[in-house]
């Protein structure tokens, strides 16, 4: 049976199905004219199953509430002096010193905790405060489960034919410790990537002091975020450099086909209730203005930083940067979905199945041997789309530029809007 056919016998006995009473509206052309608050939500859950494999996990929440942000009215980005907040880039970029000169020049500073341990993580939050007394950031990666190794031991095989290779482990990124230690020496803000913490873990943040902020790249996932206390989402869109922030790494959730930032941008607005930051293709003052305009409250930029003198990028990395080299999506480093500058091994990777961390750790020493011999062939060079526009400028110059920018961008749109009929 065609997918097509599968589909309208599907709907039929949906429809057949449907609770008595309600005016239940299934057409043959579309899965959106589904009204989820109508639905048997089991029947429903087996239409997403067939439509959309792996959407059924984790549960979407039906109802969306408010934000603790909105229900209290503050929220840190309003006092920002400007919308733009730096990405949190581990791995190497994130720097104090980089997220010191954002908070100086009125943006809001972000640590990358990720593959740090607890103290590391405290050594640069000290290093941080020395240089600022402004709001800033840290954020962590929320853990996953260990994949079956039988998942990924046919393509570790195929590297270690030409590679060297290490241990494929799982760890939860000291995700205890590091929640341990913001806790009982909070920071502003705590934002959480690669899933959503659960409700309790939320609120022992804000019990601390912190907002928390959920990166999201869907709706079903803002809803959730939502639903557990998020008080901001970090709304990323598929043009964004370094790893997909999303909850799952399903191959078949999105892999062919994820959302835009400005798509994604509206679709929050249409659903959900809480502040959102736009992270993901964004370079330019016009791109801020252009996230604004859509409805986001602050941008999220990374690879326009990437080459800022105090951001930690590689030199063999910043090289790369200035070559007008296309992006791709691929989990060929690390076992999850990731942009970087096409390369050879990417380019020879592409059936990379997704288990993070273990590729991850298992291709450390390839990557490191890759580096030592000035390789980019066969290293992550993490870069959003618009990495061509990338410029070598201090952080806190490019951040006033930005602000400058968006707002000639914004009277130069205004202008068009108000021009007599
Ligand atoms: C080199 C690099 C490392 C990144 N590391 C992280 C990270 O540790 N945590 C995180 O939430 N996002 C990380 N990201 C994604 C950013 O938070 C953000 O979504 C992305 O940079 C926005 O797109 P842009 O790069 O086009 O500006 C990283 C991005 C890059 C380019």
């Amino acid at each position: 049976m065609s997918h097509g056919a599968a589909t309208n016998s599907f709907l039929a006995s949906i429809n057949s199905a449907a609770t008595p009473g309600r005016n239940l509206t299934l057409g043959n052309d579309s899965a959106s004219v589904v009204t989820e608050t109508v639905l048997r939500r089991d029947l429903f859950a087996t239409f997403r199953e067939r439509c959309w494999p792996g959407a059924n996990s984790p549960p979407i929440p039906p109802v969306t509430q408010p934000s603790r942000a909105v229900q209290t009215g503050r929220v840190i980005l309003d006092e920002l002096p400007t919308p733009i907040v730096l990405a949190p880039m581990a791995g190497g970029p994130s720097t104090p010193e980089l997220a010191g000169a954002v908070c100086t020049a009125g943006g809001l500073g972000f640590l990358a905790a990720g593959y740090l341990t607890a103290a590391d993580t405290a050594a640069r939050i000290a290093a941080l405060r020395e240089l600022t007394g402004a709001a800033f950031g840290v954020n962590l990666f929320v853990p996953g489960a260990p994949t079956p190794a039988e998942h990924f031991a046919g393509y570790l095989d195929r590297l270690g034919r030409h590679y060297p290779l290490g241990a494929a482990r799982f760890d939860a990124d000291g995700w205890d410790e590091k929640l341990e230690l913001l806790t009982t020496d909070p920071v502003p803000v705590v934002s959480c990537t690669f899933g959503c913490p659960s409700q309790e873990r939320i609120e022992r943040l804000h019990r601390a002091g912190s907002e928390v902020w959920v990166t999201v790249t869907s709706v079903a996932e803002a809803r959730i975020a939502v639903a557990a206390g998020a008080d901001v989402l970090v709304a990323q869109g598929a043009e964004a450099g370094g790893h997909r922030g999303g909850f799952t790494d399903h191959p078949d959730d999105d892999g062919i086909d994820p959302l835009g930032t400005l798509v994604l941008i509206q679709l929050l607005r249409a659903t959900v209730d809480a502040p959102v930051v736009a992270a993901g293709g964004i370079a330019t003052g016009a791109g801020i203005a252009a996230a604004l305009a859509a409805g986001a409250a602050a941008t999220q930029l990374g690879t326009a930083f990437l080459r800022c003198p105090e951001t930690g990028t590689s030199a063999l990395h910043r090289d790369a940067l200035e070559i007008d080299t296309p992006t791709m999506l691929t989990r060929a480093f690390s076992g999850r979905r990731a942009r970087g500058l096409r390369n050879q091994f990417i380019l020879d990777n592409t059936d990379a199945p997704a288990a993070y961390p273990e590729i991850h750790y298992a291709t450390g020493p390839l990557r490191a041997q890759a580096r030592a011999d000035d390789n980019a062939d066969a290293v992550n060079l993490w870069a959003g789309q618009a990495h061509p526009l990338t410029e070598e400028i201090p952080a806190a110059d490019l951040v006033r530029k930005l602000h400058e920018d968006a707002k000639t961008a914004s009277e130069s749109a205004l202008s068009r809007l108000n021009r007599p009929c």
